[in-house]
């Protein structure tokens, strides 16, 4: 079934005649094909894709199961719309309210003859569910990611800084088939690691750990890794707390599997990391989900009560961060099974020393 046939379905089984789907990340979702400006409309049966004359011949090419409209001054976004509205008896219409700003939410409001009723969890939960194909394709930008990180490493011995180091891993996410990367990678070292999301500065990396956090976009899915290694040697207390933020990620993963709590998956690794005396120094969630989006629900996180779904993809990424001292994340991607979960990271966790 294609996305646009499960959201035909999810709307048949709502209260709204249809669903109007404006985000980007969304748009591509449904159809399959990237723009940056247009509105995706589906009702149990049919569907269709309104866009301006810029993306209007490659989106007829692209698109397949939703008719493809084009809008101009004249032929407004709304005025199109509501044609739709009036031949089909549209008179509930589900919109993204956690998408919409406030004044797009209000104009769709003033201009369209539909009623607007909040329908994001429906989106929610499609998006939350990733098929084999969608697996295979984050699977490929994982090794993308993988391949660059590991051509990285002999330059990091050399002397080279933070923000170098960053480059050099971006230039080998195009050179290596990449079409985007999925967030400015993180790379921090010395007393810097101690920051869970610090960015990378003008400074040489320093010694002790080094936290590199990567990922790529390859036909719209991301990959999400992150590595810490140790420059020069580790004392003890580093080698404890990386076995501990290693043994705390393997309990989560243990636990991970459908129909298992986010809350109980994070609750597995954090209770590693608070039996080794670190639990205040676990500041985030075990892990998010991620596929169009580098973040996506559901969340393996201590707030979240629900079931995580078969078909989720998560990361895993327990960290211990003392402040000004160091830190270590490692996080790899797990995708959730009947049975339990298939790790599709392959990147070595034993620490690595350069
Ligand atoms: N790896 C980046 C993040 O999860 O925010
Ligand atoms: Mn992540």
């Amino acid at each position: 079934m294609n996305n646009i046939d499960k959201i035909k379905a999810a709307v048949k089984n709502s209260e709204a005649d249809a669903l109007m789907i404006t985000s980007e990340a969304n748009r591509l979702y449904a159809a399959g094909f990237h723009s940056t400006a247009g509105v995706v409309v589906v009702t149990a049966e049919k569907a269709w894709y309104f866009t301006d004359s810029r993306y209007v011949e490659a989106a007829e090419k692209e698109i397949q199961g939703a008719e493809v409209l084009i809008v101009d001054r004249e032929e407004t976004y709304s005025k199109r719309i509501n044609k739709i509205f009036n031949d089909d008896d549209i008179k509930v219409l589900g919109v993204e309210d956690e998408r919409l700003t406030y004044s797009e939410f209000t104009e769709w409001s003033a201009k369209l003859t539909a009623k607007l009723l909040p329908s994001q969890k429906l989106l929610i939960d499609l998006r939350a569910v990733k098929s084999r194909d969608d697996l295979g394709n984050m699977i490929k930008a994982q090794r993308i990611s993988e391949k660059s990180f590991e051509e990285i490493l002999p330059l990091i011995s050399a002397g080279i800084t933070e923000k170098e180091l960053a480059a050099e891993l971006m230039c080998r996410f195009y050179k290596n088939g990449a079409d985007d990367k999925s967030f400015d990678p993180i790379v921090v070292s010395g007393t810097r690691s101690s920051m869970p999301h610090g960015v990378p500065t003008d400074t040489l990396i320093q010694k002790g750990f080094l936290t590199i956090d990567f990922g790529v976009k390859l036909g719209g899915w991301c990959s999400d890794t992150t590595r810490t290694l140790c420059v020069g040697k580790p004392d003890d207390e580093m080698i404890r707390i990386y076995e501990t933020v290693l043994n705390a990620q393997l309990a989560g993963i243990a636990e991970a599997k459908a129909g298992v709590k986010g809350c109980q998956i994070d609750g597995a690794a954090r209770r590693v990391i608070e039996n080794a005396g670190y639990g205040n120094y676990f500041g985030h969630g075990f892990g998010h989900s991620l596929g169009l989006e580098i973040h996506e629900a559901p969340n393996a996180s201590p707030s979240n009560d629900g079931e995580i779904p078969e078909g989720a993809v998560i990361s895993a990424e327990p960290g211990i961060y003392i402040p000004n001292r160091y830190g270590v994340r490692i996080e790899d991607v797990i995708y959730i099974t009947q049975d339990g979960c298939e790790n599709i990271t392959t990147l070595s966790k034993k620490l690595l020393i350069v």
